[in-house]
């Protein structure tokens, strides 16, 4: 089947990122959010985003003006009514996707794939809140999803092959290069990120060096291109607290608990780069 038609649902860095990509494809977007002034937003961000890479020489005006004229910002949920497929980068909340999730298995049309970019929550299971569990998937996009090169494909127990080669078809068509993982908490990446995140939280929170020394070691040392407390702060210190949660739940093993120091930002508010603080402060 030819996706033509996507809705992204959740309207943050992601979800504004993979209707960028899928836009720059070719296929038309309508973006969606629970706030639909936050979609509307999302699309204003991206055009001047777009405008800076026009200053730089990166792309022509006439192309960004196409790409962004492919992009539309929903007014309800309703407008994903048209789509192929629908792509979900909502918070990490499986009680939240699920409840979404129902919403659009409802409105699209049968022959629609649901898509799931969850960072570590079971593809199984939220694909058991529809009644497409053959037509449901992970696809999980790296962040920023314009720069990173990677979609992570995960197969839920139901997933069947066609939607399987869809989504894969489509990916390349995004020029993206795909790993297939089995429907393990975190999958193959944040299985292995968080708690080198997780750790380097650990490692701030018993004193062992300052955030810019924690982050410089690993960056200089290990020839990353950030340290883990700058990527925590660029992922959502929210949104690592939820994966942790669920490595830490799912796969039992206490070795994956969150540090308390994490927790502690998070309840305080401080989300990482998209709040303005975390790790780090940042300007507005
Ligand atoms: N569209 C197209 N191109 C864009 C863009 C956009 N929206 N935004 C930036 N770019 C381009 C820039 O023009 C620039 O291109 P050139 O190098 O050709 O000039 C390039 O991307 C890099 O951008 P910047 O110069 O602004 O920034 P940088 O060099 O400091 O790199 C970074 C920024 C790519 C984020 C880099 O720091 C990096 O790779 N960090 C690590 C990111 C990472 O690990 N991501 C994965 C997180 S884990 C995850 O995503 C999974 C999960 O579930 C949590
Ligand atoms: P974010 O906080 O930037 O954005 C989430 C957006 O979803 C917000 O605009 C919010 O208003 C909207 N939203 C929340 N509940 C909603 C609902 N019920 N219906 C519609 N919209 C709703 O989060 P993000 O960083 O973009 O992450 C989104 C998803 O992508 C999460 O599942 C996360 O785990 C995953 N992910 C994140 C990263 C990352 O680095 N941040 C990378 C890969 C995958």
């Amino acid at each position: 089947m030819a996706i033509e038609r996507i809705a992204v649902v959740g309207a943050g860095q992601m979800g504004s990122g993979i209707a960028q990509v899928a836009a720059q494809a070719g296929l038309s977007v309508v973006l969606a959010d629970a706030s639909p002034e936050l979609a509307r937003k999302a699309v204003e961000k991206l055009g001047a985003t777009l405008g800076k890479l026009v200053e730089k020489g990166k792309i022509a005006a006439g192309d960004r003006d196409a790409l962004l004229g492919r992009i539309k910002p929903a007014a309800s949920l309703d407008d994903c009514g048209g789509a192929d497929l629908a792509i979900e980068a909502i918070v990490e909340n499986e009680g939240v996707k699920k409840d979404l999730f129902r919403k659009l298995d409802a409105l699209l049309p049968p022959h629609a794939i649901l898509a799931s970019n969850t960072s570590s929550i079971s593809i199984t299971a939220i694909a058991a809140a529809t009644k497409r569990p053959g037509q449901f998937i992970g696809m999980h996009f790296m962040n920023p999803p314009p720069v990173m090169q990677l979609i992570e494909i995960i197969r839920g127990l139901q997933t069947a092959d066609a939607t399987y080669d869809t989504v894969v078809a489509l990916a390349k068509k995004l020029g993206k290069t795909t790993v297939t993982s089995k429907d393990s908490p975190g999958f193959i990446v944040n299985r292995i990120l968080i708690p080198l995140l997780n750790e380097a939280c650990f490692a701030l929170q018993e004193g062992l060096a300052s955030p810019e020394d924690i982050d410089t070691g690993v960056k200089l040392g290990l020839n990353h291109p950030m340290g883990p407390l700058t990527l925590a702060d660029f992922i959502g210190l929210d949104t690592c607290l939820y994966i942790a949660e669920v490595l830490h739940r799912e796969l039992g093993d206490d070795k994956y608990r969150p540090a308390p120091l994490l927790r502690q930002y998070v309840a305080a508010g401080w989300y990482g780069r998209k709040a303005g603080r975390g790790f780090y402060r940042y300007d507005a």
